[in-house]
């Protein structure tokens, strides 16, 4: 399958163009506030207020190009396989950088799901730590992949939330014990926007012995994350958000020390510790965080995804999270005075990029503001609003007045 000829040959000969940043393209300005720097290198700003970055990034100009020159690619040369691997590598490396890991510290994969699935049945549930300690806010696909390990022994016990959306210490401290093998944490509640402690509720889960799993996929591209800081064990995350790339692609980190501890059952040959000697006689995964990966890596979304980061990378993530934190700040003021019910926290350190507001129906709450041109989706009876770098002032007012019209389907603080 794979062309043995290297990328690096084909380059030279011209047979594979360097990835374009396309022609025409316009790079950012160097410098100056966001999101003028940006904002026009998404076209959706010129028909739409689009603030729903928690559930996909807007398209930019070079994701766009990068499908182009995918098609081109595949159009032109056929089968470039060593090229492809090659993006693999550089999304494993753009990834790493994203979050300071070093790259075989990465599993490149196609879903969050999917590297959750190798590392949850890569652990044995065997004895007294089978238990699994994980946050009310997890998203559904990490919860079920937890739930579907009590069939190998695993416990699952949840950790309330309390009436304010956080989740006080203190119930970590009563489920986190020594029969407790993993914590599973969420960075960012998708449903309420809630930002977890994530240090804290760490230290206390490694003084009692047990790994830490967070899952940033709310936060990777909107807030800072250095994963030695937080500490963190395991961190998965995908493209599709305010990374900036689309469906298909999302990462694994596993810190060095520990890829040999897990044995994943749920596997592929991309996982193996020599993917091009075709061996199926035996298993082999590879000892670096390949090992949480599976089969053909998702090569059109890896395209994207590199374009993504890259994008993310040069625009920074610090001045995405001081620019949209200020966005949200203005948005409360806002809500405050349409009594509107928040619900996500309003302490800056207790959120990220996502403003949920209780509707009496919010999918109705939704579609009214559709109407009006404003993009934003509902999670369990809350309207999601999330700004990311290419948001305004104007598009915050926007949302404000459309919620003003619709003022009727708020539920009231
Ligand atoms: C917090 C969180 N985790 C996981 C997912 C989904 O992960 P997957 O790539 O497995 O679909 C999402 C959103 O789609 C999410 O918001």
């Amino acid at each position: 399958m794979i062309d043995r000829e290297s990328a690096a040959e084909q380059a030279l000969r011209g047979d594979v163009r360097a990835p374009s940043k396309g022609p025409g393209v316009p790079r950012p300005r160097e410098s100056g506030p966001l999101p003028h720097r940006v904002r026009h290198r998404f076209p959706i700003f010129e028909r739409l207020v689009y603030v729903n970055s928690c559930s996909q990034g807007a398209l930019s100009d070079s994701v766009r190009q990068a499908y182009a020159d995918y098609l081109r690619d595949w159009d032109e040369r056929g089968s470039p396989w060593e090229y492809w691997v090659e993006q693999t590598e550089r999304a494993r490396r753009a990834f790493a950088e994203l979050v300071g890991a070093d790259p075989d510290e990465v599993g490149v994969t196609t879903s969050l799901s999917e590297g959750v699935s190798a590392v949850a049945t890569g652990l044995r549930f065997a004895g007294r730590r089978s238990k699994v300690v994980m946050s009310d806010y997890e998203f559904p696909t990490v919860g079920q992949i937890w739930h579907a390990q009590a069939a190998r022994g695993a416990r699952v016990v949840l950790v309330p939330p309390s009436e304010d959306g956080t989740i006080p210490y203190e119930h970590w401290e009563q489920a986190i014990d020594d029969e407790t093998l993993i914590v599973s944490l969420t960075h960012v509640s998708y449903r309420t926007g809630t930002m977890l402690d994530v240090e804290r509720i760490t230290q206390l889960a490694h003084e009692r012995g047990a790994l830490v799993l967070l899952d940033a996929y709310q936060t990777a591209g909107s807030v800072p994350i250095d994963v030695r800081a937080l500490r963190v064990d395991l961190l998965a995350a995908g493209a599709l958000k305010y990374l900036l790339g689309s469906a298909g692609l999302a990462f694994l980190y596993c810190r060095r020390e520990l890829v040999e501890r897990f044995w994943p059952t749920a596997t592929g040959w991309f996982a193996d510790r020599e993917i091009f000697e075709m061996n199926h006689r035996r298993y082999a995964p590879a000892t670096t965080g390949a090992r949480f990966q599976s089969g053909t890596p998702p090569i059109p979304a890896i395209y994207a995804g590199v374009a993504g980061i890259e994008l993310v990378q040069e625009i920074g993530v610090a001045a995405t999270r001081e620019h949209v934190q200020a966005l949200n700040s203005r948005l409360i003021e806002g809500l405050d005075e349409l009594r509107a019910k928040v619900v996500t926290p309003r302490r800056p350190k207790r959120r990220g990029a996502l403003i949920c507001v209780a509707s009496f129906d919010a999918p109705a709450l939704v579609a009214a503001l559709r109407r009006e041109g404003i993009v934003t989706s509902s999670r369990n009876g809350n309207v999601r609003i999330s700004a990311h770098c290419y948001n305004a002032e104007e598009d915050v007012d926007a949302v404000l007045a459309a919620l003003g019209r619709n003022r009727r389907l708020l539920r009231r603080a």
